[in-house]
């Protein structure tokens, strides 16, 4: 391929991409399908919800379909577990696979179809259309479509009452363990994500804050709730008032908040395994996480915490990560946190997160001078990153790792930002950006701005809002957009080539429907076809769109997994 030269597809114009926002727009190079949409039932026999607006699944029913909200993904292709690679090597099928989807959230209105919930059976069916869907997918015989392998053993919904564990420093903390005793279950608004070298699916735990409320109008947030954001009515889902465990006023289930927020390992290929709370990685609004292997086998992994003046934090293993693989163990388990301080001429430090570290940092005291043990930082990230002097970001979301290992990061926007520092120019800054930064070391790196939304303003290349990003190995950039988009444009994917010389040009391949935001992607490993997902269309109203249904028919607009191609069978991207 030619450097510069890697995005040759004609871009949906303004004019186009704006002309119905019932639909969406593509490329006139590509053509797309949609799959496996909210309510798609996973095995023969179980009911299904096709957005009929005068029926809606019981909670029981949530459990056999897939759930809403779909967000971060990954495809792993079919006898494609480690011990396959190790037998085999990776048996890389671009005809089949495990499509593992996460489910950020549905609304009440939207799930229930009424602002709050009058009972358990309720709250029960939105904790169930929340989580995760492992989804066995195949090319259909003689077409070009995707289509849902209905009774594979590999089909699987995880979701707010799954059964789960913890690993990792903080897994036996006090901190983690209920009056109660009841036992860990569940993972919510499960945003972005990232594969493993191993073969596994890490689901993140963005804005879990927001499913904790409290009945009593007295009851006092802690310092540590206000940093993550606790409050009475929490994001008016009203599960507290069915389900203790939600409620914050509860003191035998006071840790129940703690046990959210977390980076959550899955083994596709396993289906009775327990999905598995990392600890490691710290406690926050994970965005989503990108992990690549580095310098002597060790693994990185890049986080976003998506908050308006939150940071940027990395995780590296201690050892190689094969070493742990090999001993049964995790390589998530065992190395060092770190969060990100942007200096104005270019460089920066990760700091590491950690009561050993002895370094004196506000007051002159040091991490270990602030909590108790290793547990208690991690399970209180935010104010360990607060006290080191972390760079405020504007809402970091996803990261990605591009062909030369440099990451890019997605900072969507802040409206909030009055003064600008180096790696967050504007303020306040309505139209988001992305930053690059290299590794020197594990300690240290150098960064620099790579695109500054604003600057598309008035041009066929307009693009506000990055959200979701993945780079591919030739030096294609990958984003979606979550934020409304300028000049009637809706939520799209645009892509850039990295390797073009001068100010990147995205370019539009995609443009979602009314109400929705484009999020995730996946890509089968001949690149052929990529997976992006249309969430929250129509915000639920079938005024506004019955997208992925016919226009017109009523339906009400389902979130749903939307597979692109190139018309000549090509490199998505190009
Ligand atoms: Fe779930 Fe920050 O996007
Ligand atoms: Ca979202
Ligand atoms: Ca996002
Ligand atoms: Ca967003």
């Amino acid at each position: 391929v030619d450097a510069g030269n890697l995005v040759t597809f004609t871009p949906v114009s303004v004019e186009q991409g704006s002309s119905n926002a019932r639909i969406p727009h593509i490329s006139n190079d590509y053509e797309y399908q949609t799959l496996i949409p909210w309510g798609t039932p996973l095995v023969s026999g179980a009911t299904g919800y096709d957005g009929d607006p005068d029926s809606r699944p019981t909670a029981d029913e949530a459990t056999r379909q897939v759930g809403i909200g779909h967000d971060g993904m990954w495809f792993y292709p079919e006898n494609n577990r480690y011990s396959d690679f190790v037998a085999n090597g990776y048996q890389l099928s671009s005809t089949r696979g495990l499509l593992v989807v996460n489910h950020e959230y549905g609304t009440n209105g939207h799930v229930l179809g009424k602002a709050m919930p009058d009972s358990l059976e309720d709250v029960r069916l939105s904790q169930h259309v929340h989580g995760v869907t492992v989804a066995d997918i195949r090319k259909a015989r003689g077409s070009d479509d995707w289509e849902l392998v209905t009774d594979s053993r590999f089909n699987r919904r995880i979701h707010v009452n799954t059964e789960v564990t913890f690993s990792g420093p903080a897994a036996g903390s006090p901190l983690l363990q209920n009056l109660a005793g009841n036992p860990p279950m569940g993972t919510a608004n499960n945003c972005g994500s990232g594969p493993t070298p191993w073969g596994t699916y890490i689901t993140c735990e963005e804005n879990f804050n927001g499913y904790f409320g409290s009945n009593e109008p007295d009851r006092q947030n802690d310092s540590a709730q206000d940093r993550y954001g606790f409050s009475n009515n929490g994001f008016g889902y009203g599960w507290h008032l069915f389900d203790e465990r939600f409620d914050l006023a509860n003191e035998d289930y006071a840790n129940e908040q703690h046990r959210f927020g977390w980076c959550v390992e899955i083994d596709p290929f396993n289906p009775d395994a327990k999905p598995v709370k990392r600890t490691a990685l710290g406690r926050f609004k994970h965005e989503a996480v990108a992990i690549k292997e580095i310098k002597g086998g060790h693994i990185a992994a890049y986080m976003g915490d998506d908050q308006v003046f939150d940071y940027c934090y990395k995780y590296e293993s201690r050892q190689p990560w094969r070493n742990y693989i090999r001993r049964g163990e995790s390589p998530l388990d065992d190395g060092r946190l770190y969060v990100a301080r942007f200096n104005a001429d270019g460089t920066g430090e990760w700091i590491e997160l950690s009561v050993d570290n002895p370094k004196p940092f506000k007051d002159g005291k040091t991490l270990g001078d602030m909590f108790a043990d290793q547990a208690e930082l991690l399970v209180f990230t935010r104010l360990a990153a607060d006290h080191v002097g972390a760079t405020p970001m504007d809402r970091p979301e996803w990261a990605t790792i591009g062909k030369d290992g440099e990451v890019y990061w997605a900072l969507t926007n802040n409206g909030a930002r009055t003064e600008p520092n180096a790696a967050n120019p504007e303020a306040p800054n309505t139209d988001g950006h992305i930053i690059k930064t290299v590794d020197r070391n594990s300690n240290r790196f150098n960064w620099e701005l790579f695109f500054l939304a604003s600057d598309t303003r008035g041009t066929e290349n307009v693009v506000t809002d990055p959200d979701a990003a993945w780079a591919d190995d030739e030096g294609r950039l990958f984003i979606g957009t979550d934020g409304g988009q300028p000049d009637g444009l809706q939520d799209q994917l645009v892509v850039f080539d990295t390797t073009a010389p001068g100010k990147p040009e995205p370019k539009r391949l995609f443009v979602g429907v009314s109400g929705d935001e484009i999020t995730g992607y996946a890509t089968t490993p001949d690149y052929r076809y990529a997976f992006i997902n249309v969430q929250h269309p129509g915000n639920g109203s079938p005024a506004a769109t019955n997208f992925p249904a016919p226009d017109g028919s009523g339906r009400v607009p389902r979130d749903c997994t939307v597979v692109l191609r190139r018309k000549d069978g090509g490199r998505v991207g190009s």
